[in-house]
């Protein structure tokens, strides 16, 4: 694991949009996990910033997101759909057609599985996956469990994510109780991954993620087995960790 200390969010999000336009420009049609939150999105708006000053093309570029609300239509402005678009696919030259989520309108939570399971192996698998972190070791919407989920799956959120998550919806009884994630397995199958996390609200879980036990109880903590990973943290979310880093 390499480790990137940010002085703040704003170095954090630059240092990561470097390593992402790096990969971009070392090949232009590489697959790119994306994910939503707060944590990345200054990430985008580095990419988006360089795009518009001719420093990035996105034209060839496939992403792969790795969740997405049960239920949620597109146009609904909480749908993660609605946040990529927002944040970057409207924004630069990547071509619609090759954006994928899964499908939060399909109710056929098997359905909607086993076709965005199909569209990760159709690409080829990713490149390289961005990530945040939940307050409880989340990585995409694997929430803390008894194992660690492959593929593909249908989450019921964990009350602390939907108190996480209440900020972005007009009230605690908006929040989607289900959404559809990516697994562990496919997470870790992708050749690079890309951490963000700032604040200190962050530091227990980046801890217990990348210095504690490795326990599906922490799904972050996986991680720790994979041989390319990239953790870019500000000097707040790395607070708790080891003084030694
Ligand atoms: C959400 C998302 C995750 C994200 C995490 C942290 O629930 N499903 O992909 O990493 O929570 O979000 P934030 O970056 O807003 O703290």
């Amino acid at each position: 694991m390499r480790i990137y200390k940010a002085k703040d969010y704003n170095e954090m999000s630059r240092k990561a949009a470097s390593i992402i336009a790096s990969q971009v420009t070392l090949k232009p049609n590489c697959v790119l996990g994306l994910a939503t939150g707060s944590s990345p999105i200054g990430t985008y708006k580095n990419l988006v910033e360089w795009y518009n000053q001719g420093d990035l093309d996105f034209s060839q570029v496939t992403t792969v997101n790795l969740d997405e609300y049960k239920g949620l239509p597109r146009d609904n402005d909480q749908s993660y759909y609605y946040f990529m678009n927002e944040h970057l696919f409207s924004k630069v030259n990547i071509n619609k057609e090759r954006t994928f989520l899964p499908d939060g309108t399909e109710a056929d939570s098997d359905a909607a599985c086993k076709k965005y399971n199909e569209t990760i192996h159709s690409v080829g698998g990713v490149d390289l996956q961005l990530l945040g972190i939940g307050h409880n070791g989340h990585i995409g919407f694997n929430e803390p469990s008894d194992s660690f989920e492959k593929e593909t799956h249908c989450v019921t959120l964990s009350e602390r994510t939907i108190q996480a998550n209440t900020r972005f919806f007009a009230s605690e009884k908006d929040v989607p109780r289900q959404a559809y994630t990516m697994g562990i397995q496919t997470i870790m199958a992708a050749r690079k991954i890309l951490l963000v996390v700032s604040g200190e609200d962050k530091a227990a879980a980046v801890n217990a993620a990348f210095f504690g036990p490795v326990t599906p109880q922490v799904p972050g903590s996986i991680l720790q087995f994979h041989k390319n990973v990239i953790l870019v943290a500000d000097e707040a979310a790395l607070s708790q960790c080891p003084k030694s880093i």
